[in-house]
């Protein structure tokens, strides 16, 4: 099995998970109008008999809808599954118990009583300080309701920060879940990549096929649904800019004979401490993203990515 390790703790997850935020979103992913819950139920399926048990949620995703999904889900699955879920740092909580709320309810939402990694959605500060919140984490952690804590969104300051905040609670930070994709490479030229491995802290890589580019199916008059339609990445003029990194990724799918998502998920995998958390809405997605896992693309193909950024 293709295995990684959440930061410095002694706990292992599948070498990709499956991202959640589609499973009862309607704002930005229009669920229930192109795809509703038979068909995110048969993605959870057929990524665990895929091998993806590890799954990204939040609170905010749905919202509440797609905790909801995952604990009614993993109560007819006889096979274990890991779960991922977020606090989100919100003006009106203002103290520790606030956190400790937040976690009771998306618990049983889960209908768990623990979850694999807690993470916290932002770095916003301006409500509770981060000592007071990654404090309260820690005390949930030895009250056994969370195996490891990560932040989401932070950059490497920010990283440092709540790493040496919990260092003196003896928790490592485990994880730090970031935008990242062949498309979308800024935490590199910000210092986050190279702070995180500096760290031993593992990168949770989200919007890893950068909403669907990656999958080299948004072509000609195909057109994404829901909030993407008004992005100008999916445009004509979005696509020309991106056919640089797509015709590398399109022939090195042919040589594996896999996808380009498969391939783009995989460069992620290659950089070490990285996990790519690719959404994934019906079956065939979710088997064809657990594919990127089992095999490595060679540091030579790896590096013909290096100069290639793209803005955006
Ligand atoms: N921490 C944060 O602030 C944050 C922010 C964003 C996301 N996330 C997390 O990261 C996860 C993934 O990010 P994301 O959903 O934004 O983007 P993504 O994983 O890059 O793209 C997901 C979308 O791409 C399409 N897709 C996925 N696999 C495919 C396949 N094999 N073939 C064809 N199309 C495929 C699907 O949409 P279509 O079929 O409609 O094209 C799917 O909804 C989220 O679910 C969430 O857990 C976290």
């Amino acid at each position: 099995m293709d295995t990684a390790t959440l930061g410095q703790t002694n706990i292992t997850v599948p070498a990709l998970g499956i991202g959640a935020w589609s499973w009862g979103d309607r704002l930005f992913w229009d669920y229930g109008s192109s795809y509703g819950k038979a068909e995110v139920r048969q993605a959870f399926e057929g990524a665990i008999a895929a091998g993806a048990t590890f799954f990204d949620t939040a609170e905010v995703y749905g919202p509440g809808t797609s905790e909801e999904l995952l604990g009614e889900f993993m109560k007819t699955s006889d096979r274990p599954v890991q779960i991922a879920t977020k606090y989100g740092p919100l003006p009106w909580r203002f103290s520790g118990s606030a956190v400790s709320e937040a976690l009771t309810a998306s618990l049983k939402r889960l209908q768990c009583d623990r979850v694999t990694l807690y993470q916290v959605h932002w770095p916003f500060t301006f409500f509770m300080s981060q000592e007071t919140l990654l404090n309260t984490l820690a005390d949930e952690v030895e009250k056994g309701r969370i195996e490891a804590i990560g932040v989401s969104n932070y950059d490497a300051d920010g990283m440092r920060q709540a790493y040496d905040i919990l260092a003196r609670r003896g928790i490592p930070l485990a994880v730090n879940q970031v935008r990242y994709s062949l498309l979308s490479r800024q935490i590199e030229a910000e210092n986050i990549l190279a702070t995180a491995k500096e760290l031993g802290i593992t990168l949770l890589a989200y919007s890893p096929l950068s909403q669907g580019l990656l999958t080299d199916k948004y072509r000609g008059d195909k057109t994404p649904q829901g909030a993407r339609k008004l992005d100008r990445r999916f445009r004509d003029s979005g696509l020309k800019d991106i056919e640089p990194v797509l015709s590398i990724v399109r022939e090195l799918a042919q040589k594996y004979s896999k996808t380009p998502a498969q391939v783009s998920l995989n460069w992620l995998m290659c950089q070490g401490n990285v996990i790519p958390i690719p959404g994934a809405k019906n079956d065939r997605q979710a088997r064809e993203n657990a594919g990127a896992m089992g095999w490595r693309l060679s540091a030579e193909e790896v590096n013909r990515f290096a100069e290639l950024k793209i803005k955006n």
